[in-house]
């Protein structure tokens, strides 16, 4: 092929790019109301147990959620569903990051806690298929990853608002490789699309009574997408003029994360979807490690919590799935109970995992048989959670 064959095959593929993104921002500007759960009976709670440990540590949250919500089952408001089929081995023999028939049933519950899903990469032996994450909160347009990171001993109280649906995660597989040598990828930032996530975050400091936003890119480099993400952040702040807000840079912002001097300054922080997904990771990490995190995706119509960490399979060839933390996937549900309105139950259960996976620690998980079960670890939960002094039992370890 000559270089004029060469371009205009690139240019027909950017084509049908530009054709489907400028349809996406169509339906954006067009999207429905929030769902308000107040008005529904039964909200349907879908648990998706996910690969290896996922079943296992999906079994135990289930066990958790439900003693929580026995009365609201009971009364008929509320209504736990299993959602079986999204494994590696299911997705692949379809050969689709999400069954058609699991989607649906997906699509038939109000929100859903879904345990880790192996995603595949180039070579390691299943097929090259998208991420079960990227392509749910895509079909569902969950479009807010809401990630809280705490340590009160730090003073230390974060909460991450990173775009969900777009920068390069919304062409992520439709890239080109023009020639052998030069292969190009779309980075896609549109104005409705950060409009909704910057605002979710502004909202939220308003609802919560913090007083600053921080919008973090590269905006001095990516001048075009990260400078619209940039000018609709200054739109958005001058509507709430109680708020504060600055732009950081990507990179100093990763370093600012870890001075102790300067960390405990930033309160809400909004993050187009790759620079969000790295620093949430750091975040995590600081912490006490990424399986510590729970992880919510939100969209208006639907809303999705997951642990933040992968689905282990190796704890499963080697027998030890009955040994793996649910903390993280708890902690989803938690999230998940604040978001459907039992606010309080939401706190009691955060309460409870701190007291249990962060201060007393009197049942101690180590992944083998050498710590706890989950099951065993699921019994000390729910034995705190109804503990009448759970509030005075964790100030005292919070403030001595
Ligand atoms: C996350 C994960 C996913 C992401 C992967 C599994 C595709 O890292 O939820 O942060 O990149 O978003
Ligand atoms: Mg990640």
């Amino acid at each position: 092929m000559d270089t004029e064959q060469v371009i205009d095959q690139a240019k027909q593929h950017f084509g049908t790019v530009l054709q489907e993104q400028l349809e996406r921002v169509e339906r954006l500007k067009s999207e429905g109301e929030w769902t308000d759960y107040s008005s529904i009976r039964p909200v349907i709670i879908g648990m998706i147990g996910g690969d290896g440990i996922g079943p296992s540590i999906s079994e135990e949250t289930r066990r958790v959620l439900e003693y929580l919500l026995r009365g609201e089952v009971a009364n008929g408001k509320v209504e736990f569903r299993n959602i079986e089929g999204l494994t590696i081995e299911n997705r692949a023999s379809k050969m689709q990051s999400i069954p058609d028939d699991v989607l649906d049933a997906i699509k038939q519950c109000h929100v859903s806690v879904k345990g880790p899903t192996h995603t595949p990469e180039k070579g390691d032996g299943w097929p090259n298929i998208e991420s079960a994450n990227v392509s749910m909160r895509k079909a569902l347009d969950l479009f807010a990853n809401v990630r809280p990171v705490r340590i009160p001993s730090e003073n230390i109280d974060w909460t991450f608002f990173r775009e969900n649906t777009e920068d390069l995660y919304a062409v992520g597989s439709q890239g080109i490789n023009v020639t052998d040598d030069l292969a190009i990828d779309f980075r896609v930032i549109t104005t409705p699309g950060s409009e909704r996530i910057i605002e979710a975050a502004f909202d939220h400091a308003k609802r919560t009574g913090k007083s600053r936003v921080t919008i973090v890119t590269k905006a001095n480099v990516v001048k075009t997408t990260d400078g619209k993400f940039l000018d609709v952040a200054r739109r958005i702040g001058e509507k709430y003029p109680d708020i504060e807000w600055d732009g950081w840079y990507i990179d100093i912002m990763t370093a600012k994360l870890i001075d102790p001097k300067r960390r405990s300054d930033f309160q809400v922080l909004a993050l187009p979807n790759l620079y969000g997904d790295i620093l949430t990771d750091e975040a995590a990490e600081i912490q006490g490690g990424v399986g510590t995190a729970g992880s919510a995706n939100i969209g208006k119509q639907y809303a999705m919590f997951e642990a933040i960490h992968g689905s282990a399979p190796r704890m499963v060839t080697e027998g030890r799935a009955q040994y793996a933390d649910p903390s993280s996937l708890v902690r989803a549900g938690a999230m998940m109970l604040d978001h459907i309105g039992y606010n309080d139950l939401a706190v009691r259960l955060h309460t409870a995992l701190d007291i249990c996976g962060m201060y007393e620690k009197k049942v101690v998980m180590t992944g083998r048989d050498t710590g706890a079960t989950s099951s065993e670890f699921g019994d000390y939960l729910m034995a705190t959670v109804e503990d009448p002094d759970l509030f005075s039992r964790r100030d005292e370890f919070e403030n001595g």
